[in-house]
Order: structure tokens, then sequence, then C-alpha cells
């Protein structure tokens, strides 16, 4: 069979250009690493988010060296936590998920776009290489407020990115003659050990004290002091580590004033 020059040509033509769609379209959805929201077998009842252990307390944990997780909620018109801190050159993955209506979870100038509906959790992974603050905002119209809801990703270097948390039990009153306990509860939601100092102040007394907290882990320091040292009257007390600082009062009860005034 005898095919005319030109026939051929255009033959070869076509078929070139069926080969490069093939090869266009199968590096756009495999080679650029740019993925479908996955929410595979990935639900949660949005009236049960409160008891969820994902949601329940929206946050960022570690769950691999380099690896983060961050459990995000979206409701009218907030996004929790707020900020989102996370480090910098880690591969966080963001679980979204809806308390009420459905709201967009979008970072402007980037792939970080997913919807966020009740009963679902989008999920994305992500690498920020450059610390940074990254605007992020609801693009799904979710009610009156639409326009202002908004929320905040924060991506720290190593140097400056931790989960650590400090929280502080003391008394409110206590009875001349007793002992008034600050009790530090310093946690450390990161592998590797947290090596730190906790320093607080009661009344005019100050306190220092260093503490290693393993990883995954909570320690507690106590710090006492002798109410008959400090008198009669209400003390500020305040506790602090690294960034983090919690403040009170306690008041020592009058001797025998206080009843005396009450008869
Ligand atoms: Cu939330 Cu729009």
């Amino acid at each position: 069979m005898r095919i005319h020059t030109y026939e051929k040509l255009w033959l070869v033509g076509s078929m070139v250009l069926i080969v490069g769609f093939i090869v266009t379209i199968t590096y756009g959805s495999v080679g650029l690493g740019i993925s479908m929201i996955d929410d595979e077998d990935e639900n949660v009842a949005p009236t049960e988010l409160n008891d969820d252990e994902r949601f329940g307390e929206p946050r960022v944990e570690q769950v691999g060296d380099d690896e983060y997780a961050a459990y995000v909620v979206a409701q009218t018109f907030v996004f929790q936590p707020d900020p989102i801190e996370v480090p910098a050159n880690s591969e966080v993955t963001f679980h979204v998920t809806s308390r009420d209506v459905i709201h967009g979870f979008y970072v402007p100038g980037t792939n970080l776009n997913a919807m966020a509906i009740p009963g679902q959790v989008a999920e994305m992974s992500v690498e920020f290489d450059e610390p940074g603050e990254y605007g992020l905002i609801c693009h799904e119209y979710c009610g009156s407020a639409h326009h202002d809801m908004e929320g905040l990703i924060v991506a720290q270097s190593e140097n400056e990115f931790d989960l650590t948390d400090l929280s502080v039990e003391a008394p409110d009153e206590v009875a001349p003659g007793e002992t008034i306990e600050l009790t530090a509860t310093v946690e450390n939601g990161q592998f590797e050990p947290l090596e730190t100092t906790v320093d607080a102040e009661l009344g005019n007394e100050t306190f220092q004290q260093n503490v290693t907290v393993d990883g995954e882990s909570s320690e507690n320091v106590t710090f006492t002091s002798e109410s008959d040292t400090l008198g009669e009257g209400e003390h500020d007390w305040s506790v602090s580590v690294e960034d983090y600082e919690e403040t009170g009062s306690v008041e020592i009860e009058g001797n025998e004033s206080a009843e005396g005034d009450e008869s």
C-alpha cells in the first residue's frame, strides 16, 4: 500500500501529539506530587468533636521524627487552634474538620486548599521551607461574618518551635502558719527530651529549678514557702518556663481579726 508523504507526516504528527498528551497528564497527576484531599475512613460526628481524641483539643502534635500532625477545627467564624504553630522544614499533615457548616481552609498563593465539611476530615501534607507567617482564610460562604473568618499558620524555625506547655496549681488562700505549695507541671509534647529551667516568684521570694522532661511526658516541680515568712495579706506569684508564664495570687488569711469582723 502506498501512503502519500503528507499523509505520513500527519500520521506521525498526531502520534507525537497523543503521546505528548499522555505524558503531560501523567506528569501533572503523579509527578508534581499534588494530591487530592484524602478523606478515606476519616469521619467524625460534628456533635462529638469535644470527645474526639483528635479534635477535642485542636492542636499540633509530633507523630514522627520530622513529622507533625495539626488537628484543626473550623467553626463560625474562627479556626482552632489560632495561631497554628508548626515547625518549618518538617512534614506537617493538616487534619481539618468543621463543627457546624461548610467552611474553607485556604492559604492564598499555595495549594493548601480544602473544604472543611462537618462530619468529614480533610487531610493534606505540606512542608514549609521557610519560617514565616501564612494567612489562612475561609473561602466557602458560611454566614454573616464569612468575610472576617481568618486564621494564621506560623511556621517556626527549629530553635523557636516547641510543644511545651506549663500549668500551675496553687491555693487561693491559706491559713496562717500553713505551707504554700506552688506546683508547676511542665509538659513536653515532642519526642526529644526537654532540658529547661523553671523560674518562680512568690511575694518577694524567688525560686529556680532545672528540670529535664522526657519526650511526650511531663514533670512536676514544687516550690514551697511558709505563710508566716510572707505575712498576712495577698501575695502575687508567677511561674515561667521558656516563653510561658502563669500568674496568680494567694491570700494569707488574717489571724483573729477576720473572725472578729464577722461577729
Ligand atoms: Cu467560614 Cu466562610
